[in-house]
């Protein structure tokens, strides 16, 4: 057989072992464990709280030391295996320990839930000062990268895993002077695909997460800076499923398939839970 045909054959067969291995290891498995960052509370404690009830080891993060201390006492009164760490997600000398903790568990590494986010509204380009706009993108956008880059060599020697960015439906279709918050959740899909392309071959599967509106203290709060209820800011809650406010424990759902076995041939793209708000105009 020529060179040439040779070496087509042997890519053909490394990259179909490589795909057999992402269907074989790029989940979390029970008894592994997860990192959750933003964990003290709305999505972040509903995803602990649930990944904890499906088994797994739960190593949850936030700036809030008393959410987190709520999140543990979810998940103990449940059974659930956890531990908590009161870190800030756009340090990489915290990201590192959060790391450095997850690596010294006697559970392998097998997954990270990008969730830590701040929601900023009422800020277009021209009203939003550069330090403003710095503090926006790093917690929501380059908090993504620093915790990634200290969660991959744990993942990639763990044998695979998943890696969850929670980006927003603002990455698509947005509200005025949403500028900094829409931009770092376009941010986050962009490069959630591109990690997906250079981490399949380590067998972690990189995945974003589009939620709508959920019910949670960042949705309240904006409300209130607002002086507007829910319903006036365009969430009605009818008869009609569609735009209705998601609970966080439904999202939570969402995040757990996500890094389940179910999910293997899943990387590199966006699982939209918005309960239909993009499907209108
Ligand atoms: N609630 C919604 O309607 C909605 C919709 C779409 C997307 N999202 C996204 O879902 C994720 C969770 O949102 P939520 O509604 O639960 O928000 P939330 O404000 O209720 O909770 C966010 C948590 O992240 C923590 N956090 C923020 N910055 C941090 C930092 N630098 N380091 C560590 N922890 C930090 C906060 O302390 C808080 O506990 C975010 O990425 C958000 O952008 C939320």
């Amino acid at each position: 057989m020529p060179v040439a045909q040779l070496v087509g054959v042997a890519a053909q067969f490394l990259s179909r072992k490589r795909g057999l291995s992402m269907r074989r290891t790029a989940f979390c498995p029970v008894g592994s464990s997860v990192i959750v960052t933003g964990a003290g509370r709305g999505i972040g404690a509903a995803a602990a709280v649930r990944l904890a009830a499906d088994g797994l080891h739960v190593v949850a993060c936030d700036l809030d030391a008393a959410g987190l201390h709520d999140t543990r006492d979810r998940i103990v009164a449940n059974s659930g295996s956890c531990e908590v760490l009161t870190a800030d997600v756009t340090s990489p000398q915290d990201c590192q320990q959060v790391a450095e903790r997850a690596a010294s568990g006697a559970q392998p590494l097998r997954g990270l839930v990008n969730n830590a986010a701040v929601g900023a509204f009422a800020m277009d380009v021209e009203s939003t000062t550069l330090a403003e706009w710095n503090r926006i993108i790093a917690a929501d956008l380059t908090s993504v990268f620093l915790m990634s880059k200290v969660s991959i060599p744990l993942i990639r020697a763990a044998g695979g895993g998943v890696i969850v960015n929670v980006s927003s439906v603002h990455a698509y279709a947005t509200s005025p002077a949403v500028a900094p918050y829409a931009a770092a959740k376009g941010g986050v899909l962009a490069l959630t695909r591109t990690m997906a392309l250079d981490l399949a071959v380590d067998s972690i599967r990189v995945m974003a997460l589009v939620p709508g509106a959920v019910d949670t203290p960042m949705l309240q709060s904006h409300a209130e800076r607002e002086g507007k209820s829910l319903a006036e800011l365009g969430f009605p809650s009818g008869p009609n499923a569609i735009a209705r406010i998601a609970d966080p424990e439904e999202i939570a759902g969402t995040i757990a398939f996500l890094l389940s076995r179910d999910a293997t041939f899943m990387t590199g793209s966006a699982l939209v839970a918005d309960g239909g708000m993009l499907a209108k105009f």
